[in-house]
């Protein structure tokens, strides 16, 4: 069972037709345009791969959770052409990123074609587009038996896990993984890897402690208040701003924290004067979002078939490379 579904129905943000575009303009206001941190670990382990494979089968590469695609986008746009021979999937449990992935990643492509500074480069190459699928977690590698034993790199980024709530449902996710990464051959080995957020970590996060504590809904962290913290324009419909509301979070239990808060789509009169505007809609979303346990973690990936070959840490995150274990 898909813990976001489960515990948030039709609240659920990232299902929500109302937060895709908004959740990209709110990205790159608290982040910038990129390209995010994550860009280049993903590309030199992508490269190094590339560089080891000589069967002539397509290369897979799983994006897990992959939202609006961005990390799809990100390695799409490599020079020299070396990744021609890539099939990019992006999977996620929200139809809704899936469309806007869809839609932008075509936008951005198009205007690749067109652009000048592109000709005699990867332009006259003939590439496969993405391949966008509605798929969950923990199901996969089920639910796309072509991808069964023919995932070469399988990425879930930015603290992605954490979403997976469920009982069980990060285990049923590393299992799912097994399955999927092509067994191991001459070349180099196939490899999953999952960021961690920082934020979720407890030893990288000492207010996580706190807040757990204070988890009795006496002290949760109820400050409602109707004060926006984002108010951001849409670049798809003129005229239209998008009004955030403050996250109110409340732990659920010890270990799954539950963000809420609400947007609402105002049709201003004026730019820039949307409390004049009209009320288009108003949706209170959420997602919950578990502390990692390296414990359970580590026991997980070891149950799965899976072997830990590397960790990284970076800004907001840690990467844990996977590899199948070969018992
Ligand atoms: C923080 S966003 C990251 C999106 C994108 N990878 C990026 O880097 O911008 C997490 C994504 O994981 C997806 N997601 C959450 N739970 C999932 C699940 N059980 N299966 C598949 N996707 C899931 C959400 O819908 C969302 O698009």
């Amino acid at each position: 069972m898909d813990g976001q579904y489960l515990s948030h129905s039709t609240s659920y943000a990232f299902g929500s037709e109302e937060w895709p575009e908004f959740y990209d303009l709110w990205v790159e206001s608290l982040f910038g345009p990129g390209p995010s941190e994550d860009a280049s670990v993903f590309r030199s382990a992508l490269e190094r791969y590339a560089a080891g494979h000589n069967s002539g089968q397509p290369i897979n590469v799983v994006d897990i959770g992959t939202g609006t695609g961005r990390v799809i986008k990100d390695l799409w746009q490599e020079p020299g052409g070396a990744l021609e021979n890539v099939a990019f999937w992006g999977l996620d449990n929200a139809q809704a990123m899936l469309d806007r992935a869809k839609s932008t990643f075509d936008a951005l492509e198009a205007s690749r074609r067109t652009d000048p500074a592109h000709h005699g480069q990867s332009s006259s190459l003939v590439r496969l587009p993405p391949t966008w699928i509605q798929a969950p977690a923990a199901d996969f590698a089920s639910s796309l038996p072509n991808l069964a034993g023919n995932a070469d790199l399988i990425v879930f980024a930015v603290g992605g896990v954490g979403h997976l709530t469920a009982d069980d449902e990060v285990e049923r996710f590393l299992e799912q993984v097994r399955r999927a990464l092509r067994p191991p051959g001459s070349y180099e080995p196939a490899r999953a890897i999952i960021s961690v957020l920082h934020e979720m970590i407890p030893e990288k996060n000492p207010d996580l402690a706190v807040e757990r504590e204070q988890s009795n809904p006496e002290h949760s962290s109820d400050n409602v208040t109707d004060k926006p913290d984002s108010i951001i324009p849409s670049r798809d419909h003129l005229g239209i701003t998008y009004v955030k509301l403050p996250t109110v979070s409340r732990w659920s239990s010890h270990d799954v924290r539950t963000d809420s808060f609400s947007i609402t789509i105002i049709k201003d009169t004026e730019a820039g004067r949307y409390q004049e505007g009209e009320v288009l809609k108003k949706k209170e979303m959420a997602w919950s979002l578990r502390v990692f346990d390296e414990k359970a973690w580590n026991d997980a990936v070891k149950q799965a078939g899976l072997r830990i070959e590397e960790v990284k840490e970076g800004e907001i995150q840690r990467w844990y490379f996977l590899v199948p274990s070969g018992d």
